[in-house]
């Protein structure tokens, strides 16, 4: 697919005030097919959190069966899309706030599956004591710690789960095993250093990365088996087995004991996703600043723009200017709360007025910037969509 050119996108959008965000639905839709051919015959969950839109989410599972429920990230936001019709919905993350679970207990009594999230004795007597009170039966999923530790003391991965080795895995077991209004349906484990961390540029930090990356690949594949056959041996009823992310799906499909892979950041392709050797997606979400002054020949300020990405502070985190081409940040500025200067060396004519579009440099986080995405298919703006802000949601 030929991509468009900012003169395209500076007509599309002639009359749009900015800023404004939009998705090509034609990248997008290709991402959604791309996606399914790299995720193999597995199951794809889509992880909400990477969208935040419920429009997208709905697109994406219309598009193929192979896309089954979604991952989402807390408990009032999988109430919403429960109560949106939505169903299927795996909480990616432990709720432990009483209220919470029992408005998700509400849900699943209504008939909806949802599958919460836990590793630690704590969680389930806190779900165990709401699910009681409601005579539900609760699934969960058990979350298994996917990072690996090197020698010199690197921690490669994230800190999320207590539970790491099969005998961590049966002692929880064994806890859930004690609770009627519990059920084990599942087992998760996100290898984080793999899905979420680029290295294709050829620096040195890189091919350290990808080596890391290889010995942590194959440690965590076993770790993964023995943990799924530990548990299996003892509860034959589990459901499934989720693993992987959008950079990890090369790897996380070769685990014979992953029943489904999770997928987000990859349907817009944000800024960080360039940075992978495996897999190309295309720029589905962008958004667009205005150029309201020109300090100097090849600087052009633009109104807004500062949405900065989550996580360890890095120029990574910083959007990636997009169109026109040959547009760069200032380092001394970045993105600025209400102004960002551009160089620009690009062939293109500039004047007051024009858009400015950058990528953000992960996937959902634009959704909390702008009510509405605009839709484009071929040359011309088809819808206007809400994110989940401008349904009037703001989670966490
Ligand atoms: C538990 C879990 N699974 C999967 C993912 C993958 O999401 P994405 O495809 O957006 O990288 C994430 C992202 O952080 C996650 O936390």
């Amino acid at each position: 697919m030929t991509l468009k050119t900012y003169e395209q996108y500076r007509e599309i959008f002639k009359f749009i005030e900015k800023p404004f965000a939009f998705v090509d639905l034609d990248y997008f839709d290709a991402n959604v097919q791309s996606i399914k051919n790299r995720a193999g015959s597995k199951k794809i969950r889509i992880a909400t959190k990477s969208l935040r839109c419920t429009h997208l989410l709905q697109r994406i599972l219309n598009q193929d069966a192979q896309y089954q429920g979604l991952m989402t990230y807390c408990a009032p936001e999988t109430v919403y899309l429960s109560r949106w019709g939505f169903d299927n919905l795996l909480l990616g993350y432990p709720v432990y706030d009483p209220s919470q679970i029992e408005d998700l207990v509400k849900e699943i009594q209504k008939g909806k599956k949802i599958t919460l999230m836990v590793d630690s004795e704590a969680h389930i007597r806190q779900i165990a004591s709401i699910a009681e009170a409601y005579q539900v039966v609760v699934s969960v999923c058990l979350d298994v710690d996917m990072s690996s530790d090197f020698w010199g003391g690197i921690h490669f991965g994230v800190y999320r789960s207590s539970v790491k080795t099969p005998e961590q895995a049966l002692k929880v077991w064994e806890i859930i095993k004690q609770q009627p209004s519990i059920r084990l349906s599942g087992i998760m484990g996100y290898e984080a250093q793999i899905a979420g961390l680029g290295a294709k540029k050829p620096t040195l930090m890189n091919q350290l990365i990808r080596f890391l990356k290889k010995r942590s690949i194959q440690e965590l594949a076993k770790r993964r088996a023995a943990v799924v056959a530990a548990i299996t041996s003892q509860n034959p009823d589990l459901e499934f087995v989720n693993g992987g992310g959008t950079g990890s799906l090369e790897s996380t499909i070769l685990e014979k004991v992953v029943s489904e892979v999770t997928v987000g950041s990859g349907f817009y392709s944000s800024g960080l996703f360039d940075n992978y050797l495996e897999f190309k997606h295309l720029p589905a979400v962008a958004y667009a600043i205005e150029i309201v002054r020109q300090p100097q020949t090849n600087i052009y300020t633009c109104a807004g723009g500062g949405y900065v990405a989550s996580g360890a502070v890095g120029k990574e985190k910083l959007p990636s200017p997009y169109l026109p081409w040959g547009c760069a940040l200032i380092a001394n500025e970045g993105v600025g709360e209400v102004q960002t200067p551009i160089v620009y060396q690009g062939s293109s004519e500039l004047q007051l007025g024009d858009p400015i579009f950058l990528r953000h440099a992960k996937a959902g986080e634009i959704g909390e910037r702008f009510t509405h995405f605009y839709t484009v298919e071929g040359e011309r703006i088809t819808g206007k969509i809400p994110t989940y802000r401008g349904e009037g949601q703001c989670f966490i």
